[in-house]
């Protein structure tokens, strides 16, 4: 047996595919499947004349997401997706399937997470799927070369992390217990055991809301570092990512164009990464300074004459198609390549106008920003929107960030937090600090933040024992990964996504 991955280096070779019918088209004499084995797609070209009568007419009756072996040999076809196809020398039917619920045709987004673990057998969801798994990889290998230790934090936990209005709690042996936010702490404890760690693990939020960048599961990456300050976390973060989205860029190739992912913005990742302080950010996002002779206010004018000429052209093109159906002159097969393109640009011109409604948003909340908030979605998109790569906005106000991270010592009143913002309206996809060492101080804000004094007995004894500057960061995945595959929600980056509503499949 074969995988359809392996094809190019077995042209002119007979094998043996195993897989699914994804999609067949049929004549008289030739059936046309798109079979798919996990590792690929590939078309299978079954003719009657090679295959019998017998397998030809099994072919010709199987439904979709049928299960089957395929012998063939396979042929060089350029046109072909993947640039090979098997030519069919026998086939056998392994499983019937029944009717099956998803087509080619369009379906509604919440028929497709109703069928959370049928639609991750499309294409689309195939190569999201595999990208997330490159991205994984490449995590591990990053931190691996440089000798970071990867450690588990608890999932169970006595403390919040990140604020009590996002905990899950749960009954532990009739004590609450909170489904874990962060694996910081536990991290902040293994960076003084290895020195340099990280963790990779579900985290949970109870966020009442839906957003497309929010889940309640969601994994995190949390790198903790003995003996760094927020400048060496800086230096790591803009490495990190440039990394992981290089390697990505170079192995997902085939994954990517599935996608039909524009990889411009991602070519563009390239170190150093633009810094600048909290205050910096709101004065750009605000129009008060400028970033390249303009600011955000005359950007966001720009841009809606941008999204008006493309809307008059989209209206064009779809006035010109249906005239052309209308018409009666187009054979059959033109008419439905017609329909099918109006259809789209139809949905393209709900992107634009949706677009076109936000922007009049943006530049309101900008304008209005008030200096000592947190960004809120449309304030991290403006900003990146001002350069078009990634920016990391470090110096934050204090009040705005979690009780453990340091105070500037030169800088009264920010803390020394960062957040990485990704470009194409993604937002922060990483955020992270130096960490508070002193107990004291650590104590009052544990208090300020109506934390329980008693839960976090273990972690100020990390001040107690060879107290030492650290910093870490935490990267949400499906941030990164929505944002590598150019996705519009994050509920296609997770193979079963936990959100506000939504607990099946
Ligand atoms: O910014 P956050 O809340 O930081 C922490 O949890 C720190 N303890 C991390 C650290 O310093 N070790 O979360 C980190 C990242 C965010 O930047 C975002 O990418 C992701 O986690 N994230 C979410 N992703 C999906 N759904 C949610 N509800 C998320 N909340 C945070
Ligand atoms: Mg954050």
């Amino acid at each position: 047996m074969a995988y359809i991955k392996e094809l190019s280096s077995l042209e002119g070779k007979e094998v043996e595919l195993k897989g699914w019918n994804a999609q067949k088209r049929d004549s008289k004499e030739i059936v046309f499947m798109t079979l798919r084995d996990g590792t690929g797609f590939v078309q299978c070209i079954i003719n009657k004349n090679e295959v019998g009568e017998a397998a030809f007419e099994a072919a010709k009756r199987l439904s979709q997401e049928s299960s089957l072996s395929v012998t063939g040999k396979v042929v060089k076809d350029e046109r072909q997706y993947g640039g090979y196809e098997l030519h069919a020398t026998a086939l056998t039917v392994i499983a019937e399937a029944e009717e099956y619920p998803i087509t080619p045709k369009e379906h509604g987004v919440d028929f497709l997470m109703d069928n959370r673990h049928l639609w991750l057998r499309s294409k689309r969801q195939w190569a999201i799927m595999r990208v997330r798994n490159e991205i994984i990889f490449s995590i591990h290998s990053f931190f691996q070369e440089k000798g970071f230790v990867q450690m588990d934090a608890p999932i169970f936990t006595g403390n919040a992390c990140e604020g009590t209005s996002t905990l899950f709690e749960t009954d532990y042996y009739g004590e609450p217990a909170y489904l874990s936010q962060s694996g910081q702490l536990y991290g902040e404890a293994m960076a003084m055991a290895q020195g340099l760690i990280y963790t990779f693990g579900p985290t949970f939020r109870a966020e009442k809301s839906k957003t497309r960048r929010h889940l309640s599961e969601f994994w995190m990456i949390e790198p903790e570092m003995a003996f760094y300050d927020l400048k060496m976390d800086m230096d790591l973060i803009e490495e990190f990512i440039q990394y992981v989205v290089a390697r990505v860029l170079g192995k997902c190739k085939t994954e990517l164009s599935v996608l039909e992912r524009d990889t411009t913005y991602l070519d563009k990742v390239t170190l150093p990464f633009i810094r600048m302080k909290y205050e910096d950010a709101v004065s750009v996002i605000k129009g008060e300074k400028e970033v390249n002779g303009k600011t955000t206010l005359q950007m966001l004018e720009a841009e809606i004459q941008e999204l008006q000429s493309e809307k008059s052209k989209t209206l064009a093109d779809i006035e010109e198609r249906e005239k052309k159906i209308e018409s009666g002159e187009l054979k059959k097969g033109e008419v439905n390549f017609n329909r099918s393109k109006v259809d789209q640009l139809k949905n393209v011109l709900k992107e634009l106008e949706e677009k076109e409604q936000n922007i009049p948003l943006w530049l309101n909340s900008a304008k209005n920003f008030k200096r000592g908030d947190d960004f809120g979605g449309s304030d991290e998109t403006v900003l990146t929107k001002m350069f078009g790569q990634p920016v990391m906005v470090y110096n934050w106000p204090q009040e705005v960030k979690a009780f453990y991270m340091k105070e500037d010592e030169h800088d009264k009143g920010y803390a020394k937090g960062v957040d990485l913002l990704a470009p194409e309206g993604y937002g922060e996809v990483v955020g992270g600090g130096e960490r508070e060492t002193d107990i004291d101080r650590l104590r009052r804000k544990i208090v300020e933040h109506d934390l329980p004094m008693e839960a976090f007995g273990w972690y100020l004894d990390l001040r107690k024992f060879g107290n030492v500057p650290h910093a870490g960061f935490g990267l949400g995945l499906e941030r990164l990964v929505a944002w590598i595959c150019g996705l519009q929600h994050i509920r296609e980056t997770i193979p079963f996504p936990r959100s506000y509503g939504r607990l099946l499949p």
